[in-house]
């Protein structure tokens, strides 16, 4: 038992909408806690918040109250639901006493996006602590990073069709990092972000965080939808908007030179900023003529860019070293504000990643050649062994969004877990429950492994449509 008073999570109705579709495993208990599992497991429902009484519960969903009583029952014995004195029942993330992870062990990850280091950079690494005493004296406290790296970058961005010098650079830990403190420097609790849904789930968990308001926009065919864009910037002139305008995660979409033009229009006109999230942007899988950064097609039309980068994607995923570029002015408003969070970037990571901007070309041309040959496996595997599954050809990026033919994604993710896969529900991709006829499947890992792995996903939507997918035991979702 626990004395503090948590805050509040959903009300009935709210989680009632979440749970959509819980009930085509029947109406059992196991399948509600089950389904709550998935939601907290994912992020959907946040841990240390309250559940709604079993009582309101019951009657928001139309079961005996004795099914939720038996539901938060088996929370409860998994370590995911712990009992407050007098003021219910709070989620939690911990495992049961004696439970050593539970459930089936996991033989494949397919809930990240992300691609196995690059083969050759540890020779950057002992580059870079070679070179580590030059910087040990030099190196200051600077919240805008190392003048070396940020020179590299704004290169590589004058290269690519942006002019950029330095002052318009700021490392960071990371995209994600990124996102972060350009929302804690420039954001107003309840400031409007527009964003195109499905979305990079991280980026939505980071609105939420800072007291945004997300308006999401609905992507038709999986693509942006620019005329809406520009209808509901027109309208509601919002401070933000958010858009991965190259290799979309998780659709793999990229707009073309007319629509990013169209969307600059609009936001310059409303004098939304947008938040540019290139993350995935070089990731191309087919040869093209890649897009110069978007907001190289800003000028002349009055929007504020602020685009945020990463080589956590196209490197490693632990070297956690990304950036943002803007306006100087908005880059010094960020350093300014950073303290607040953070004091700034490990110097020797940052030697590492300016050692090997210079032969980035060959990180990029590597990582087609491994994606365009997951992708192939996976599509192969999918079109043998999921035929009714709808499955767009992404031409970059890390992953393939999948239309399910019934709308049971989260239904399938505890399915997986008991064969031994771990994957996302569709619905983390979005707000407010949609995208249960979706599904994320990351193309990041090596071909025949990640084939594998869906070829383990096959049997596992096989058994929820045989509503057999449950293992004995209520195993969480890991
Ligand atoms: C679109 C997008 N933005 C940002 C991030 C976070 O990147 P980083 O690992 O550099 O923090 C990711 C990583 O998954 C991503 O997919």
């Amino acid at each position: 038992m626990v004395g503090m008073t948590p805050p509040p999570g959903p009300s009935a109705p709210q989680l009632a909408r979440l749970l959509t579709g819980w009930r085509s495993d029947g109406t059992s208990a196991r399948a509600l806690a089950e389904r709550i599992g998935v939601l907290l497991e994912d992020g959907r429902l946040s841990a240390g918040r309250r559940l709604p009484a079993e009582r309101v519960l019951a009657a928001e969903l139309g079961v005996s109250r004795t099914t939720v009583t038996a539901a938060y029952g088996l929370l409860r014995d998994r370590g995911r639901l712990v009992s407050l004195q007098g003021s219910g029942s709070a989620l939690a993330l911990g495992a049961a006493p004696g439970d050593p992870g539970g459930g089936a062990p996991a033989v494949a990850d397919l809930s990240k996006a992300i691609p196995p280091a690059w083969p050759a950079l540890p020779e950057y690494v002992a580059v870079a602590a070679a070179r580590l005493p030059e910087v040990l004296d030099a190196a200051t406290l600077d919240y805008a990073g190392l003048t070396e790296l940020r020179e590299g970058l704004a290169a590589r961005y004058t290269d690519r069709g942006l002019p950029t010098g330095p002052d318009h650079v700021l490392v960071t830990n990371g995209a994600q990092h990124g996102i972060g403190l350009v929302l804690h420097a420039l954001l107003h609790r309840a400031d409007r972000v527009v964003v195109d849904v499905p979305s990079y789930p991280h980026a939505l968990d980071a609105f939420r965080a800072a007291g945004a308001r997300t308006v999401p926009l609905a992507m038709p065919d999986a693509r942006p939808d620019v005329a809406e864009w520009e209808r509901v910037l027109a309208r509601t002139r919002p401070e933000f908007a958010y858009l991965m305008p190259d290799f979309h995660n998780p659709t793999g979409s990229s707009l073309d030179e007319e629509e990013r033009r169209r969307i600059l229009r609009a936001a310059g006109a409303a004098g939304t900023v947008l938040i540019v999230d290139e993350t995935s942007a070089e990731l191309a899988i087919d040869p093209a003529a890649p897009h110069p950064p978007f907001a190289a097609l800003a000028v002349g039309t009055g929007a504020r860019v602020v685009t945020v980068g990463s080589v956590n994607k196209t490197v490693w995923h632990g070297l956690r070293i990304g950036w943002v570029r803007a306006d100087p002015r908005t880059v010094a408003a960020i350093a300014a504000a950073r303290p607040a969070r953070d004091l700034g970037t490990p110097v020797l990571d940052q030697l590492v990643v300016a050692a090997l901007l210079p032969d980035v070309q060959r990180v990029l041309a590597d990582r087609a050649v491994q994606l365009r040959a997951t992708r192939a496996a996976v599509l192969d595997r999918l079109r043998a062994d999921l035929p009714d599954w709808r499955v767009p050809v992404p031409s970059g990026g890390l992953s393939i969004w999948a239309g399910l033919p019934e709308a049971r994604s989260s239904l399938l993710v505890p399915a997986a877990a008991a064969v031994g896969v771990r994957i996302v529900a569709g619905p983390r991709f979005g707000v407010d429950g949609a995208f249960e006829r979706n599904l994320r499947i990351p193309i990041g890992g090596a071909p025949a492994a990640t084939a594998a792995a869906v070829g383990l996903l096959a049997e596992a939507w096989r058994r929820t449509a045989a509503g057999l997918h449950v293992p004995e035991a209520f195993a969480p979702v890991l």
